[in-house]
């Protein structure tokens, strides 16, 4: 009953803080080496074996539906031309099991949510921010792997935390606490975005959550604040309730819909890369010296 099957991606915000390209360009299809972060939140899923997952959009996108399509011309040619390995990467989104929802309007994350009702009914589900990048070193337990372990074994919704410190405690929502074991915190309350002095610990949470069915119906009877409704405003109602969990994640996150996060993303993976790792260090050890 407690078995995590489905994932849903909200893509369909305006992703204003990265005005231009996002006139033309989804934040989550903004590349991060030669991949969108959205293909590789898709990974994320698949790694740990969920494999029904709903993109939420925007009215006009096509360019997320097209990523997981067929491209038919360019697959025949790269065929045609025996670039097997190419024609393999292009693949590669084929093989996901992705299916779209319209939000019409962009009423925030919680209205995103909502537009994959249908999809979710009243099944527990893994929400994942179409704009964060997670990356768990070999051996590292992934964090959405994690959250699923701990919903299935106590049946209640479970978030993400990032420690964080100084003036960074104010860009996130905080979590108050109220007991923890193993690792696995029991929340009190949650407060958007606080001041320093207004924080309830340095837990700020982050992009992956995996939230029971009822979490739907909640929403749907929450009340818009600035035409907006929020998700915060339904965790909160779960935490006074008991029934909110979360769970530190201690790997590398990358906001990748901030202009520094994706900066910062794009060297530590090519710095990664097998391709051009090496390169990546001896360019970033040259422009040091000359700084
Ligand atoms: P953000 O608040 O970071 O994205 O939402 P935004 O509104 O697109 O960006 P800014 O702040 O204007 O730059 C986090 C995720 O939720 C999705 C976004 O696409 C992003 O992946 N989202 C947000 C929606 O799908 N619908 C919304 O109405 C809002």
């Amino acid at each position: 009953m407690n078995k995590v099957k489905k994932a849903i991606i909200p893509a369909a915000g305006l992703g204003t803080r990265f005005l231009p390209i996002t006139k033309a360009v989804p934040k989550p299809m903004l590349s991060v080496l030669d991949k969108p972060t959205i293909q590789y939140i898709t990974e994320e899923l698949s790694e740990i074996g969920i494999e029904e997952i709903v993109i939420v959009v925007s009215p006009d996108c096509e360019v997320i539906r097209k990523h997981f399509g067929k491209a038919e011309s360019l697959e025949e040619r790269l065929l045609q031309d025996g670039k097997q390995k190419l024609y393999e990467i292009a693949l590669e989104t084929r093989k996901f099991n992705v299916k779209f929802a319209v939000q019409k309007q962009a009423n925030g994350l919680a209205g995103a949510i909502l537009c994959a009702e249908e999809f979710v009914k009243e099944e527990p589900f893994v929400l994942l921010l179409g704009d964060e990048l997670l990356y768990a070193e070999k051996g590292e337990k992934p964090c959405v792997k994690r959250l699923v372990e701990i919903f299935e074994q106590t049946g209640k919704s479970v978030i993400a935390t990032m420690e964080v410190f100084g003036d960074d405690v104010s860009k996130y929502g905080n979590i108050g606490i109220s007991s923890e074991e193993d690792g696995v915190m029991q929340v009190s309350r949650i407060v958007e975005k606080p001041s320093i002095t207004e924080a309830l610990s340095n837990n700020a949470i982050i992009g992956r959550y995996v939230l029971s069915g009822k979490v739907m119906g909640m929403l749907k009877n929450l009340k818009p604040r600035n035409n907006e409704i929020y998700l915060t405003d339904a965790l909160d109602e779960l935490a006074s309730n008991g029934e909110l969990l979360a769970s530190c994640f201690e790997g590398a996150r990358y906001d990748v819909g901030d202009k520094l996060g994706y900066i910062k993303a794009n060297v530590e993976f090519a710095l990664k890369s097998k391709e051009i790792g090496e390169e990546t260090k001896e360019f970033i050890k040259d422009l040091a010296s000359r700084l």
